[in-house]
């Protein structure tokens, strides 16, 4: 896409972001990937708990993509509703309204299927 042409304020939603794949592309958007001011926020799903303290992920600045990191996503659950994964996500991810992106990188078995902007 030509520069000229790439968004801007773009909101990425990741899931997996505890993981390998998931890790690394929260860290590029993070540094400014692909270009300063394309992605404007950064939303983590993380499963199990984990902290930006330990994340490694580059500290807050006015330069980089907010982050905001949501835990206790747990896509595995037996017998959840779609309307009940779209409940939990619209309950976890206050403005899921502004997402332009989503970055999947879980590994677990199963179906997931939810209406984001629904
Ligand atoms: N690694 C690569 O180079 C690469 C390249 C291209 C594509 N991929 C694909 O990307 C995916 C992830 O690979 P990976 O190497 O990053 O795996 P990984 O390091 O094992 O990460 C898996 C992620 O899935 C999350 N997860 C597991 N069960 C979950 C659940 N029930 N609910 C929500 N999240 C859950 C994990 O979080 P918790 O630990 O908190 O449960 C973790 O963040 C795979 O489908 C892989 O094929 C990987």
């Amino acid at each position: 896409m030509a520069e000229s042409q790439m968004p801007s304020g773009a909101h990425a939603l990741v899931f997996g972001a505890s993981g390998l794949a998931g890790w690394g592309v929260v860290d590029q958007l993070l540094d400014n990937y692909p270009l300063q001011g394309t992605f404007s926020k950064v939303t983590a799903l993380i499963n199990r708990p984990f902290s930006v303290t330990e994340s490694y992920w580059p500290s807050p600045s006015p330069s980089r993509p907010k982050l905001k990191l949501v835990s206790g996503v747990n896509l595995a659950v037996a017998e959840q509703t779609v309307e009940e994964f779209t409940a939990l996500f619209k309950e976890k991810v206050e403005d899921i309204a502004t997402v332009t992106h989503a970055f999947y990188f879980g590994t677990f078995e199963g179906e997931v299927g939810c209406s984001l902007h629904g």
